[in-house]
């Protein structure tokens, strides 16, 4: 005889993510992230401010949930690889060493006849460093505003580091910069985490945290935004090994996405060509995710060489070289840096997750997480209001919240709450009823098969323990 749990999973033994057979638009992603509390407009009693986003109280579940699977990966399964969180503002000779307060840069253009501000290379749909490319072509560039051609001032270049002082006198001695990605702060602290944490190269520093672009034209809902969360690995290697190792980090870039959620059709890797990539970077693969807007830039794996440690050793004064024991050589440790933004991980999670269902010609929405990314794991969900099934709940609530996010609802209609707990990704709903008065035992429904079975409450742990690892 089959266990309970196997019963309801139905055909499926395991998690695996399927392309959405229709795919949800930008518009029915963003509805839904508002009405299910994913995702808000930073200060939209004001307004708003474009390029920021405030996360919900599902939101902040599922970006600490993606935080936490890739520390996971990317940390704990590697013993060569520690954590480090650096401050958001650093002394300001870091970025002029990083080359990022003279080469950060944007070619942004205006249009002359609506005076909307665009990038040049959006509009053009090519990178170069040469500025005057872009004005020739956009002598033929229809405005996307007013749809005026040949209106477009030269291009000029926009650096979108984002400036403030330090202290109280407002003079460009005291300027500083909101970091614009988290790396700055590994290479700066690099010789302090070698010595202390006693690794030797190949080794790796891991960070996650908030980064700020002053970008032209933020969009696209919370795919390109001005405050940004990084998670970034600067993996340092000896110079022979830095193009295998570049090779071998998109690969396990590219399976851990796959084993979050994302499925294989739905992704595929872009070379930036020699003018595309970063000031920094010798060779950049973006590993895209076909967004409604089509593939973009989810992870990007750059081989980074001995740019970094060169120019802050120059910049500091302090020599941030390397000595290699085994083979009594010194030399600037090379790196690769795989870094992906919290927020684009979680539009495309949310993306690949949606599902519209017909169940008895009623729409079904349903987002199809894996359970270690859906911001509630377990719902319990005491029939009615009733004054003895509330106790049995909590009891249950209280034994099954040590172990998982779970939420407790007993407003609405049950057929109504399931539809909310589908909205919202969770993979199992608790019924407790009349019944359970009497059998001691609740009804567990499976979010993906709809199937319900009976579990006794002493069992209820250990059930849901398998199903959620059955997923
Ligand atoms: N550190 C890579 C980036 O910020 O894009």
């Amino acid at each position: 005889m089959s266990s309970p749990s196997q019963t309801i999973l139905g055909s499926r033994k395991k998690y695996m993510a399927t392309s959405t057979p229709t795919a949800p638009s930008m518009e029915t992603l963003v509805s839904l992230a508002k009405r299910r509390g994913f995702v808000f407009q930073s200060s939209e009693i004001y307004g708003g401010l474009a390029g920021f986003w405030d996360y919900g109280p599902y939101g902040t579940e599922m970006a600490k949930n993606i935080r936490d699977a890739w520390w996971k990966h990317f940390v704990y399964q590697y013993p060569n690889i520690v954590g480090l969180d650096s401050t958001i503002i650093q002394n300001p000779k870091l970025w002029k060493a990083s080359g990022h307060v003279d080469t950060f840069v944007d070619p942004m253009v205006d249009c002359k006849f609506c005076q909307h501000r665009f990038r040049a290379d959006h509009l053009t749909d090519f990178e170069t460093k040469n500025l005057t490319e872009y004005d020739t072509a956009l002598t033929k560039v229809k405005c996307p505003h007013c749809g005026k051609t040949g209106g477009f001032t030269q291009t000029k270049q926009f650096n979108m580091m984002f400036k403030t002082y330090v202290g109280p006198v407002t003079t460009e001695d005291n300027v500083a910069y909101l970091r614009p990605e988290t790396a700055g702060g590994i290479f700066a602290q690099f010789q302090n985490v070698l010595e202390t944490s006693r690794q030797r190269i190949p080794f790796g520093i891991a960070q996650i945290g908030k980064a700020f672009r002053n970008e032209i034209t933020p969009g696209d809902f919370i795919f390109r935004v001005r405050e940004l969360e990084q998670m970034e690995l600067e993996y340092f290697v000896s110079p022979d090994v830095g193009h295998t190792e570049h090779q071998a980090w998109i690969k396990v870039c590219q399976n851990w996405l796959l084993s979050i959620g994302l499925p294989k059709d739905k992704l595929k890797l872009y070379e930036h060509g020699p003018d595309e990539r970063a000031h920094y970077a010798a060779a950049s693969v973006d590993i895209q995710y076909e967004y409604p807007m089509g593939f973009k830039e989810l992870y990007g794996v750059a081989y980074r060489t001995d740019y970094d440690l060169t120019v802050q050793s120059k910049g500091s004064g302090k020599d941030l070289s390397y000595f290699d024991e085994p083979t009594k050589s010194r030399f600037m440790p090379h790196v690769i840096e795989p870094s992906v933004g919290v927020g684009r991980l979680l539009l495309a999670l949310m993306h690949a997750a949606y599902r519209e269902e017909d169940v008895d010609g009623e729409k079904r929405v349903v987002l199809k997480f894996s359970p270690e990314i859906a911001p509630v794991k377990v719902a319990i969900l005491p029939l009615s209001k009733n004054e003895k099934l509330a106790p049995i709940a909590r009891g249950i609530f209280d034994q099954l919240a040590g172990s998982y996010r779970v939420e407790y609802d007993e407003t609405q209609s049950i057929g109504r709450r399931y539809r909310r707990q589908d909205e919202i990704g969770t993979p199992l709903c608790v019924t407790i009823d009349f019944d359970t008065l009497e059998d001691k035992a609740v009804t567990i429904r499976h979010r993906d098969t709809m199937k319900q079975i009976r579990v006794a409450i002493t069992d209820l742990p250990e059930q849901i323990d398998k199903l959620i690892k059955a997923f």
